[in-house]
């Protein structure tokens, strides 16, 4: 038959697959999110999230060992304090679980990029990303106190804070807190586009942050939207964020693929304890094959337009990557 275009031609081997390959990807842009927690010899797994741990801080060693050995050197430190109050103090307390953590972890562990998010619903009493007045979510007076704990995480040193409160105007009060404090070159990676998500489910057991009355839909976006989400990243960004997030990822790979047209700078996608769930679950019941679906998700985060992956399956991938399988 004469056909001029074979696109098979380009398929015919796995070498030469590799080499006309769309999507590069490497272990430097993946984070990995980590669950400190109050208290001492803890390492315990988080039933909602299999193979997910929360570690006390004279535990993180074993952790950050499993890192080191895969290469994944970024991380994203959530804390689970052993008191809460309506005003999240232990977020801010400069020897809150965060705060140890990083100092630990920048002490014992030099090489490793320490990413902290900064919000308030592990923190509050009633598990709202903020101070509240009445039921509403005090926008302007929750600005304070989330600069007041990106302060702290700096001061403990923490090398990029990630707010991921979805309060209006944070990231300029934020970059103008740090520039007053001195940290001018501590970045800021946005949640951006933080959509209001049953994929959080398995994340707020592990972190009991689930909120005590209503749902977060008056702050995180609804998911039907996708020009409101253009428009949060745009506000970010003239606010000062360096970095600009979309999340979920694996349901709004449009939404990132749209940032990452419209804007010049990195986007991260954060895919989430729910997708996360999903997968291990399916694989545990026979139905898919865990390791290759991971793959296959993962490059296709990074296909739609992110530079930056935040995952649990971070050191999977990694080994994924050392083997050739992805990469
Ligand atoms: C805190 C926060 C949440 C997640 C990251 N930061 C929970 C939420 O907004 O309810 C979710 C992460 C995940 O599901 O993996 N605001």
């Amino acid at each position: 038959m004469n056909l001029l275009n074979r696109p098979r031609r380009l398929r015919t081997s796995d070498s030469l697959r590799k080499m006309v390959r769309e999507t590069r990807i490497s272990k430097e842009s993946l984070i990995y999110p980590l669950f400190a927690v109050d208290g001492e010899g803890i390492v315990e797994e988080i039933p909602s999230m299999e193979g997910q741990y929360r570690y006390s801080v004279d535990r993180l060693s074993v952790i950050m060992d499993r890192l080191m050995e895969a290469g994944v050197e970024k991380i994203l430190l959530f804390g689970i304090p052993a008191h809460k109050d309506g005003y999240g103090s232990q977020a801010y307390d400069e020897n809150g679980i965060i705060q140890r953590a990083v100092r630990y972890i920048r002490e014992y562990y030099p090489s490793v990029y320490v990413i902290t998010d900064v919000c308030m619903c592990e923190y509050t009493s009633h598990g709202h990303c903020g101070i509240l007045d009445g039921e509403y979510v005090d926008n302007d007076k929750t600005l304070e106190y989330l600069n007041r704990i990106a302060l702290s995480h700096v001061r403990a040193g923490a090398h990029m804070v990630a707010p991921s409160d979805m309060m209006d105007g944070r990231i300029g009060a934020m970059r103008q807190a740090l520039d007053e404090a001195g940290f001018e070159t501590v970045p800021v990676m946005a949640y951006s586009a933080k959509y209001a998500s049953a994929f959080y489910g398995p994340f707020r057991e592990a972190a009991g942050s689930a909120p005590a009355f209503g749902d977060r839909k008056s702050y995180q976006m609804d998911y039907h939207n996708r020009k409101e989400a253009l428009k949060e990243v745009k506000l970010d960004i003239e606010e000062g964020a360096d970095i600009v997030m979309v999340k979920p990822a694996l349901s709004y790979l449009d939404i990132i693929r749209e940032v990452a047209d419209r804007h010049d700078l990195p986007v991260a996608a954060y895919s989430v304890s729910g997708e996360y769930a999903m997968i291990k679950a399916a694989a545990k019941a026979g139905h898919i094959d865990e390791e290759k679906v991971m793959c296959e998700s993962a490059v296709s985060i990074y296909r739609a337009g992110a530079d930056i992956l935040i995952t649990y399956y971070a050191m999977e991938l990694a080994g994924c990557m050392d083997q050739g399988k992805i990469g």
